[in-house]
């Protein structure tokens, strides 16, 4: 399906953040995809809630060759530094022009307090609508937290690194100091792949590495959501790492997330992507009678901590069936087999209740059904 941009009166489900009635709940993460006004204006039309630009540092960056690479489906692997803008092209040009243009835009900026006191005050001025501070270590995020707390008024967010040795303690102290919202996370790493013909890393950086984003990275941004959703449970939180889909959205919300960041997805696929994802999360959302995010969000944390009750139903759907023999195959203590009429048998005995026939099941026609009696 091509994506169709929702008018306002349109969208089932309403969106607003840090006071701002927003297009949608997608946000476009500090990435290529965001490099500068055009690209912004891109995303903005295809109806992305707000975009993050890509960091603004005092220095323009220069990246080596190679810098980004598909690392496994729908998975990144990049060296790229922060912008190859300088900061006064930002702020005299891009910005402005984004913003005129009726992007929301959030102004992304690290990585030290030497960067941000040099331009937080004008991108203020300009009309972006939250600041992001980013940092490669959480002891220069505070400094840059508190200086910009006390020059600007618009919410400052703060994107963690998931790379952090105490990400919950850290996310703690940056709202402690002020920060108005969290971004939850930056991408994975250091990372690494080789071109075995050559035996040369693929990253053209001088190490050979890079920093991991896309699927690869989703079920561990979603463990990190729902974690500091229990922490912090009334904090704005960008989910951000690993969506490539519009399931992958919800899954985020329900997680703990007010917001569904985007970055690889939106790199790989074109701003399409975001148009695609819009319907699909509205539509899912009119489905489901579900008005505001709001009210689906960290529905996970109702089911933690998860029930031990070890009883538990196998269920089997002949119809949905097609017998490819995937749960079979999966299944490493041939515990599954099926009958002689293509009815499917657990020998209970040798099944030790791992769940993974249910789950390589493409056709749905297995299930378990958890606490029902063996
Ligand atoms: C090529 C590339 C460049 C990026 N550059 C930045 C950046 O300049 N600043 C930043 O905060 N994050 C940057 N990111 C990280 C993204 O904002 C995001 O946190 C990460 O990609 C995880 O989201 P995703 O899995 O949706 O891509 C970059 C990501 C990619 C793929
Ligand atoms: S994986 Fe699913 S469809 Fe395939 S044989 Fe098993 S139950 Fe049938
Ligand atoms: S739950 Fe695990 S052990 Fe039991 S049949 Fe399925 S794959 Fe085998």
């Amino acid at each position: 399906m091509r994506g169709r941009i929702l008018e306002g009166d349109e969208r089932a489900v309403r969106t607003t953040f840090l006071g701002h009635e927003l297009q949608s709940p997608v946000i476009v993460g500090s990435s290529p995809a965001s490099f500068g006004a055009d690209a912004m204006i891109r995303c903005h039309e295809a109806g992305a809630g707000a975009v993050v630009c890509k960091t603004i540092n005092r220095r323009a960056a220069e990246n080596p060759d190679l810098h980004m690479v598909l690392a496994g489906k729908e998975t990144l692997i990049n060296c790229e530094k922060w912008t190859d803008f300088p900061m006064e092209r930002w702020l005299s040009a891009e910005m402005p022009q984004a913003v005129a243009a009726g992007v929301t835009c959030i102004a992304s900026v690290g990585h030290s307090v030497e960067d941000s006191r040099l331009c937080v005050e004008r991108l203020e001025d300009i009309g972006v609508v939250a600041i992001e501070l980013v940092s490669y270590a959480d002891d220069t995020v505070l400094p840059m937290l508190e200086d910009t707390k006390r020059r600007v008024d618009i919410p400052v967010i703060v994107k963690l690194s998931p790379n952090s040795a105490d990400l919950m303690g850290h996310a703690r102290r940056c709202v402690d100091a002020g920060a108005d919202a969290l971004t939850a996370c930056d991408s994975i790493g250091p990372a690494m792949r080789i071109d075995i013909e050559t035996g040369k890393p693929l990253m053209g950086g001088a190490d050979g590495c890079g920093w991991l984003t896309g699927a690869a990275i989703f079920p561990f941004t979603v463990a990190r959501i729902a974690a500091l959703r229990q922490v912090l449970p009334d904090v704005p939180i960008i989910g951000l790492g690993g969506i490539t889909s519009w399931q992958d959205g919800i899954e985020f919300v329900m997680a703990g997330a007010d917001m569904m960041g985007v970055a690889s997805a939106a790199i790989i696929h074109g701003p399409v992507f975001i148009a695609r994802m819009n319907a699909r999360v509205d539509a899912w959302c009119a489905e489901h009678g579900v008005r505001e995010l709001e009210e689906m969000r960290g529905r996970v944390l109702e089911h933690l901590p998860v029930e031990q009750d070890r009883g538990y139903e196998m269920g089997f759907d002949y119809a949905a069936c097609r017998h490819c023999n995937q749960c079979v195959t999966a299944c490493a203590y041939r515990a599954r087999s099926f009958d002689e009429v293509g009815y499917a048998v657990v020998d209970k005995a040798l099944c030790r209740r791992c769940g993974l026939c249910v789950s390589v099941c493409g056709f749905g026609a297995l299930a378990v059904e958890r606490g029902a009696v063996r």
